[in-house]
C-alpha cells in the first residue's frame, strides 16, 4: 500500500497540496490546495453535489455563513460540550489529544479489552499515568483538560465594545436555523433534505496526518427532514446509509475492500445523537472515518426554536398536524474524500507512478502536445486541437522536455489521456491518443476526438 510521505510528496511535486505559509515554516495543520489540488476538489464537489442535490427530488441546496449568530452554538450545544481531552508535554508544553496518545501506546502495547473511544478523562488521565505514557519527546504528560474546538474572533470596530463570534464548527446549524426560511419559500415537502458544501473550523491540536485532521476543513453536510410517525427512521438511515456506500465505490471508483462501517459505542457518541455509524476508510495511516451519519432527533430545531423563540415547526399540508421534523445527517468531509481518492489511485508501476483517478475526478481529462518542440507545423497544429478541446473540455498543454517525460507528468497528475500531434497528422489529419492505465495509444481522425472523449467520460 502507498504511504502517506508518497502522498505528500506526490501532492508536493505536483501542484495538488502545499503546506499553507510555506515560506514561514508552514502553519499548524493547514494546506493550501495548488492548481492540480483545486481541480480535484472541484471535481469533488461537482459530483458529491450532483449525486446528492441535483440527481434527487427531495434534496434542496444551502449556502450559509460561516459566521453565525453566537447563540446558534449555544443553542447546538458546541459552546458546552464540542470538546476534546488536551494533555501537556510538561518540559515542551506541546499538547497533544489524550485519547491519540492512547491510541499510539496501545499500537506498541496491544490490549483488545481497551476502548479508547469509551473512556472518560478522568480514565485517560488515569490510564496515562497507570502506564507511565509519556509525550513523542519523551517527557512525563500533565492530566488531560478539556479543550473547546470552536474557534473565535471577534465583531465590531470599538475596542472594549467588541463581541464574540465563532466561525462556524460544522455546516449543519446553518441548515437548522433557516429551516423555517427554506420551509417558507420552496415547495418542500417532508420528507426532504437539505445538502451544503463548506468551511468549518475546529481547534484541532494534531500532527501528521497531512489534511486529514485540519483546523480548517470543508465538509458536504445534508440535514434530512422527516416526520417519525410516518417515516421509519432505521429504513431511511439504511437508505442513506446505501447511498453513502454507493457513491464511494461507483462515483469515486473506490474499492469495497477498503471500506467498513462502525457504529459508535453509548458513550462516543455525541450528545445529539440517538445512532451514529462512520464510513471508515483504509488510509495509509490505518482505518479512519471518512463520513459519519448520525440519528439527531429533532434536537436541533427544537434546541435553535427555544434559543431563538422561533416557530421552526413544520404542518402536515394534508393533516395540518405540527411536528418538529426529525432529522437524519449524512457528513462528509471533502479533504478526507480527496485523501482518500488519491490514496486508492496512487500505482507504483516499474517504471512510473501513475493516478488510476476516476476521469471524472481527474485535474485535466486530455493533455495535448507536439511529438517535438520547437517544430512551427507540428506546434501550430497541436495548438488548433488544444484551442478546440478546451472549448468542452479541461485540457493541459506540453511542449517542453521528450515525450516519454512529459507521459510521466501526465500520468503523476492522473490524466486519462494524451493527444500527439505528429508528422503523419500533417498528412492524416489523425493523432495518437495514449490511455493512461494501459499505456496503449490509437489513431484517431482529428474531427472524431471531441466525440471520442465526450464518450470515455459519459
Ligand atoms: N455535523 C456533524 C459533524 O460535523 P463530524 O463527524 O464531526 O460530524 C463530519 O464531521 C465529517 O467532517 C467527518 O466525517 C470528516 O470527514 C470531516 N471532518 C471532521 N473534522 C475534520 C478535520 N478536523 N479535518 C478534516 N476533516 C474533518
Amino acid at each position: 500500500m502507498v504511504t502517506l510521505e508518497e502522498i505528500v510528496s506526490l501532492c508536493k511535486r505536483r501542484g495538488f497540496v502545499y503546506p499553507t505559509s510555506d515560506i514561514y515554516g508552514g502553519l499548524m495543520s493547514s494546506y493550501d490546495y495548488g492548481p492540480m489540488g483545486a481541480e480535484l476538489l472541484r471535481n469533488l464537489r461537482t459530483i458529491w453535489w450532483k449525486a446528492f442535490i441535483h440527481d434527487r427530488s427531495d434534496m434542496v441546496g444551502l449556502d450559509s455563513q460561516i459566521l453565525l449568530h453566537p447563540q446558534t452554538w449555544v443553542a447546538s450545544g458546541h459552546v458546552g460540550s464540542f470538546n476534546d481531552p488536551l494533555v501537556e508535554d510538561s518540559k515542551t508544553n506541546k499538547r497533544y489529544r489524550a485519547d491519540h496518545v492512547i491510541e499510539a501506546w496501545l499500537t506498541m502495547h496491544p490490549d483488545p479489552t481497551v476502548v479508547v473511544e469509551d473512556m472518560t478523562i478522568d480514565q485517560m488521565g488515569e490510564y496515562i499515568a497507570a502506564h507511565k505514557i509519556i509525550s513523542p519527546e519523551g517527557n512525563a504528560l500533565s492530566k488531560p483538560k478539556t479543550f473547546n474546538l470552536l474557534f473565535e474572533t471577534k465583531l465590531g470596530v470599538v475596542e472594549g465594545e467588541k463581541s464574540t463570534l465563532y466561525l462556524r464548527g460544522e455546516t449543519a446549524q446553518g441548515i437548522f436555523t433557516n429551516f423555517r426560511n427554506i420551509v417558507d419559500s420552496n415547495r418542500v415537502q417532508l420528507p426532504f433534505g437539505v445538502g451544503q458544501i463548506g468551511k468549518s473550523f475546529r481547534n484541532e491540536i494534531t500532527t501528521g496526518q497531512f489534511i486529514f485532521r485540519t483546523i480548517e476543513l470543508e465538509q458536504a453536510e445534508i440535514e434530512y427532514f422527516f416526520d417519525p410517525e410516518i417515516s421509519d427512521w432505521q429504513e431511511l438511515f439504511t437508505a442513506w446509509k446505501n447511498a453513502m456506500w454507493t457513491f464511494v465505490t461507483d462515483s469515486l471508483g473506490v474499492s469495497a475492500s477498503h471500506l467498513r462501517w462502525r457504529r459508535h459505542t453509548d458513550k462516543e457518541r455525541s450528545h445529539y445523537s440517538k445512532d451514529t455509524y462512520d464510513l471508515d476508510y483504509q488510509f495509509p495511516f490505518g482505518w479512519k472515518e471518512l463520513w459519519g451519519i448520525a440519528y439527531r432527533t429533532d434536537y436541533d430545531l427544537t434546541q435553535q426554536a427555544k434559543h431563538s423563540g422561533a416557530d421552526l415547526s413544520y404542518v402536515n399540508p394534508v393533516t395540518g398536524k405540527k411536528i418538529i421534523p426529525h432529522v437524519i445527517e449524512p457528513a462528509a468531509g471533502i479533504n478526507r474524500l480527496f485523501l482518500m481518492v488519491l490514496t486508492e489511485a496512487y500505482t507504483q508501476e516499474e517504471k512510473r507512478i501513475v493516478l488510476k483517478l476516476n476521469s471524472k475526478l481527474s485535474p485535466y481529462k486530455v493533455a495535448v502536445f507536439p511529438l517535438v518542440a520547437n517544430k512551427p507545423e507540428l506546434t501550430q497544429k497541436a495548438r488548433g486541437i488544444y484551442t478546440e478541446l478546451k472549448k468542452s473540455l479541461s485540457v493541459a498543454w506540453d511542449d517542453r522536455g521528450n515525450i516519454g517525460k512529459r507521459y510521466l507528468a501526465q500520468d503523476e497528475i492522473g490524466t486519462p489521456w494524451c493527444v500527439t500531434v505528429d508528422y503523419a497528422t500533417l498528412e492524416d489529419d489523425a493523432v495518437t491518443v495514449r490511455d493512461r492505465d494501459t499505456t496503449k495509444q490509437e489513431r484517431i481522425p482529428i474531427s472524431g476526438l471531441i466525440a471520442y472523449f465526450q464518450q470515455k467520460l459519459l
